[in-house]
């Protein structure tokens, strides 16, 4: 009745914008990311006889009803499966800065889906843990895997077929990924409502949704040539491109800082001087550079020095899910 599991968080390389089914979290579009090494969630799950509620503990702190609750709605899914109504306790360590663009509900939730399914003995393959993962938060389902993971976004009602695919193991392509915090606060509009509040209001969103497939070829092409500069030409495009569709929603949706404006100016400027160096950004206002490893450490350096540069935090590929 007691699990623990550990799952990595992704960026995405093309992204996960809007979804079809709010309540079974089906996406509009197909995605890909890398799985990164070092921001990582790890949970105990434990099925408990004497409780009365489930006890949700993050990084030492007793959480609030409205955390628990999530956490509890996802268990719910579980509980329905396997026809139990104990409840659990959830011991969680999150070594992610939380909600400052670092999708700390990707491995939040696929190390919940991997150590809830593990305690009640549900004997889940990673396909049926991506998609469990999936309905806790979409980017989830693709922590599952290590390296290079594709989110089939699939066709049918009932989400059977939307779940995640490795596409590249991490042992395969080693390219460097610098997390440049630029603010660490907490950002006003989640991921969930700035998706929503797209696909409502934006007159871009259409214009994401008919060229995203494109992008999506050109990456896994990109991927399996092992070809750098293709590969972030298109990153960067895709990510500025869904952040476009936010500036269009009524009202505007804009997660980005002047710290924000302040790297994507210098990474752009520094690949005018002949450095293969790209960028990404997720909902949120820090940026996430793409580069070769031969050039981490300059890259690294000169990112410091930046007056709205409060952190750099280098990594890289790494693993899925694992149990402790
Ligand atoms: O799954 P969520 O709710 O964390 O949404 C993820 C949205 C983006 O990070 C912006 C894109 C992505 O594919 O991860």
């Amino acid at each position: 009745m007691k699990a623990t599991a550990k799952a990595n968080t992704n960026i995405a390389l093309i992204k996960y914008w809007g979804k079809r089914d709010e309540n079974l979290f089906l996406p509009m579009n197909s995605s890909i990311s890398i799985t990164l090494d070092k921001f990582y969630t790890i949970t105990t799950v434990e099925f408990k006889e004497k409780l009365d509620s489930d006890i949700f503990i993050l990084n030492k702190n007793i959480e609030s009803n409205s955390e628990r609750d999530k956490v509890s709605r996802f268990l719910d899914r579980i509980r329905k499966r396997t026809g139990t109504n104990l409840h659990a306790e959830i011991i969680s360590e999150n070594k992610v800065p939380t909600a400052a663009g670092f999708a700390s509900s990707a491995s939040g939730f696929a190390a919940l889906a991997a150590a809830a399914s593990k305690s009640l003995n549900l004997d889940l393959d990673k396909k049926d843990i991506s998609i469990l993962a999936r309905q806790g938060s979409g980017s989830a389902s693709r922590s599952i895997y290590g390296g290079f993971v594709e989110w089939q976004k699939g066709i049918q009602k009932d989400g059977q077929d939307s779940f995640a695919k490795p596409l590249l193991s991490e042992k395969d392509w080693n390219i460097s990924i610098l997390s440049v915090v630029v603010a660490s606060k907490e950002k006003n509009v989640s991921s969930r409502e700035g998706m929503k509040r797209t696909i409502e209001t934006s007159p871009f969103y259409s214009g994401w949704l008919s060229t995203v497939e494109k992008d999506l070829v050109m990456v896994r092409e990109a991927i399996n040539a092992q070809d750098f500069e293709r590969l972030g030409e298109v990153v960067e495009g895709n990510a500025l491109k869904m952040h476009a569709t936010m500036l269009g929603a009524e009202p505007p949706v804009l997660y980005w800082q002047s710290g924000t404006m302040e790297v994507i100016h210098y990474i752009q400027s520094l690949r005018l001087s002949g450095i293969p160096v790209y960028l990404t950004i997720d909902a949120g206002p820090n940026v996430k550079v793409l580069c070769l490893p031969t050039d981490e450490k300059r890259i690294y350096e000169s990112l410091l020095s930046l007056p709205s540069v409060k952190e750099v935090i280098t990594c890289h590929p790494g693993e899925g899910i694992t149990y402790l």
